[in-house]
């Protein structure tokens, strides 16, 4: 039987720091869904719609990732397409503890499911999408941390001081 995984978060936008660890986990595992939290408690900036068309427009290059949304708990979106591995990006010592504990309560809730971490490229690991959008509002250049399709969209919404070079 062949794994599904999936990946989840917010991608309120998707960053290069995510579009990392996609990639490393499409090559890991024969399905990867990249699941996309409604996550109202976040109050994300983009709407759910938005972020899954930023992800999917983002990783237009590899044919066994699928791109889905979801409300509710993370196990019950698992439990519902199949998914038995659930992939997390680990950036700092600091996300490890809290990674953790979410493996723990997630498996605890459907034990049919397992967390894999991955650790991104360092390049990435001061990334987020909250730090993106305030660089974004604040003039600074913000392309070498998002996928090109996000660019657009981010300044869009966002940008402020035009002038500088994005
Ligand atoms: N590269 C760049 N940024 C990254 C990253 C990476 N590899 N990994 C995480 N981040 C950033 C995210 O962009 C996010 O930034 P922000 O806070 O500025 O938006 C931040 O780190 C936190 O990311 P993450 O821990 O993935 O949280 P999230 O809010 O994006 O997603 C869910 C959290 C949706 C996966 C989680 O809340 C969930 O599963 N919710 C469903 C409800 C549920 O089941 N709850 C019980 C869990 S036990």
């Amino acid at each position: 039987m062949s794994v599904i995984a999936a990946y989840s978060g917010t991608f309120d936008p998707i960053t290069l720091g995510h579009h990392d660890i996609i990639h490393r986990a499409a090559r890991m595992f024969p399905r990867l869904i990249v699941a996309v939290g409604l996550n109202p408690s976040k109050n994300p900036k983009f709407t759910l719609d938005e972020r899954i068309a930023l992800v999917q427009a983002s990783c237009k290059d590899l044919p066994n990732v699928q791109v889905k949304g979801f409300s509710g708990l993370v196990v019950d979106f698992a439990r519902d397409n199949g998914v038995t591995v659930l992939v997390r990006g680990v950036r700092t010592v600091g996300d490890v503890d809290y990674e953790k504990q979410m493996a723990v309560m997630n498996r605890d809730l459907y034990p049919s499911l397992d967390t894999v971490m991955l650790a991104p490229s360092p390049k990435y690991d001061h990334l987020s999408s909250s730090l993106v959008r305030e660089l974004a509002s604040l003039g600074a250049p913000v392309s070498r941390f998002v996928p090109k399709p996000v660019l657009p969209i981010l300044l869009e919404r966002f940008g402020r001081a035009r002038k500088r070079k994005a």
